[in-house]
């Protein structure tokens, strides 16, 4: 997130600075949009059951290994792989990270884009009177294939996210960030409580709680898998770069430990919304692709007094979620061409969101699972390469890297240096050496047998 040279590199002020800077870069559409939807699509309860567990067996150690190698080497993340073994290939898995932040980067846009429609939307009355899942449904269907206003919000979601990094990310939208995130958690909790309230949501909480293990797939580990990269924003250099600005005296372990808890809190928090809301209005299906929260939340908000005013409050500030997501994966690339590159910010910036800009025109075309172009999904197939083999694959070289390449001794060197003991690390380097390699190979093996490689169907 930070773009100093070498030479005057920041430094995180405290551990709540990093704490919000990390939470924020993980908490995004991910939480809001991307995880109901994957719960929906994937059998309920049993993928939260297999989330929680992916988090906290995989993507825990995975963070805490990205943050140790930040911290040691003090560099992005191409930097890094080429300080530690210099002129090797090992420098390709930070590229990596730099292409996948560029994808996800085009078609969180979209999503984001979609937000600013929604809250126009929900301003101007749309949702107010009788409302049926029918009719969200309609309006969804026709707001997406409204191209022209789709790309104008993606638009301009891209060229915000271009302005304010242009400008260095510091003194502006942090401020609004620390501002706004408590905001955002004081929302989602009180719409939780009241989507549990509604007479009928016992049917949707028993779905997104109690488990049917027969719903249990191959495919649903691969999206847990996946899914958690993604919103714990891993396997894309990321927290590396984060990371290369936390003090030795820090501990990382519960530094990582609170950004994944408040990540997965948030993710949760989301789903006792929209499980609750679907089965208590009924003619609603918890599969509806990326349209779901679009099309659930705004029958709750024609439902409540003051509907209006939480309406437009929830889609701005999943817009302002979205941008805090938005910039900081720009920054990969940004910070990459500037420190690798030696461009200037301007020039990078430019470029970078220029390339994303064309590379999600044809999600933002697309519209999501409506196609323009006949039967390819184009953000279906990108979501599914971007937001999830290419994060597991980068974690998977990660992993490796620090086993083989860095060896665990420095890493955990890195790690104790700012606790007394490591008492977990057997179950740390157990994660690193085997569980997540293993997972993520036989996700890779079995990958085949997925069928549509389409989150969306
Ligand atoms: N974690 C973000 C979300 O949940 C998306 C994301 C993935 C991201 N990787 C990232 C954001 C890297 C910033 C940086 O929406």
């Amino acid at each position: 997130m930070h773009s100093e040279e070498y030479s005057h590199r920041g430094i995180w002020s405290s551990k709540i600075a990093f704490i919000f800077a990390a939470a924020g870069s993980a908490i995004g559409p991910g939480n809001i949009w991307r995880f109901p939807m994957m719960v929906g699509n994937n059998g309920g309860a049993v993928f939260v059951i297999v989330y929680v567990l992916v988090v906290v067996l995989i993507g825990l150690p995975v963070m805490i290994a990205e943050l140790s190698l930040g911290r040691h080497s003090q560099r992005n993340p191409v930097g890094t792989f080429e300080r530690i073994k210099p002129r090797t290939p090992w420098k390709l898995n930070g590229y990596l990270g730099v292409l996948t932040s560029l994808f996800i980067l085009s078609y969180i846009s979209v999503i984001a884009g979609w937000a600013v429609g929604y809250f126009i939307k929900v301003i101007t009355g749309t949702f107010t009177g009788e409302v049926t899942s029918q009719f969200t449904e309609k309006v969804f269907i026709e707001f997406t294939s409204n191209q022209f206003q789709v790309f104008l919000f993606f638009m301009l979601t891209i060229g915000i996210t271009v302005y304010i990094v242009s400008k260095g990310i510091q003194g502006g939208i942090e401020k609004w960030v620390k501002a706004l995130m408590p905001f955002l958690l004081v929302l989602l909790v009180f719409l939780a409580i009241y989507a549990i309230s509604l007479p009928g949501a016992a049917k949707g909480l028993a779905f997104y709680l109690n488990p049917d293990f027969s719903k249990l797939k191959g495919s649903v580990v691969v999206y847990a898998l996946g899914q958690a990269f993604f919103s714990l924003s891993l396997g894309m250099g990321i927290m590396i770069t984060l990371g290369s600005y936390i003090r030795k005296s820090e501990n990382l372990i519960s530094l990582a430990g609170w950004v994944c808890f408040s990540d997965t809190f948030i993710a949760i928090l989301a789903g006792f919304i929209i499980f609750p809301t679907l089965s208590a209005i009924p003619g609603t299906s918890p599969s509806t692709g990326p349209g779901l929260v679009f099309q659930v939340l705004p029958l709750i908000f024609s439902k409540i007094p003051g509907g209006l005013i939480f309406g437009s409050l929830f889609f701005i500030l999943l817009f302002i979620a979205a941008v805090t997501s938005t910039i900081s994966l720009l920054e990969v690339p940004v910070s990459f061409a500037i420190d690798e590159l030696k461009w200037s910010r301007t020039k990078a910036v430019w470029l970078s969101g220029s390339l994303a800009f064309l590379l999600g025109a044809p999600s933002a075309l697309s519209s999501g699972g409506m196609t323009l172009f006949t039967k390819i999904d184009f953000m279906g197939t990108i979501d599914f390469f971007f937001g999830n083999l290419t994060l597991a694959i980068s974690a998977l070289v990660t992993c490796i890297f620090i086993v083989y390449v860095w060896k665990l001794k420095n890493a955990i060197k890195e790690i104790e240096s700012g606790i007394k003991r490591f008492n977990l690390r057997f179950l740390w380097i157990f994660s690193i050496t085997i569980l997540a390699p293993a997972a993520i190979l036989i996700i890779l093996y079995f990958i085949k047998t997925i069928t549509g490689f389409s989150s969306f169907n």
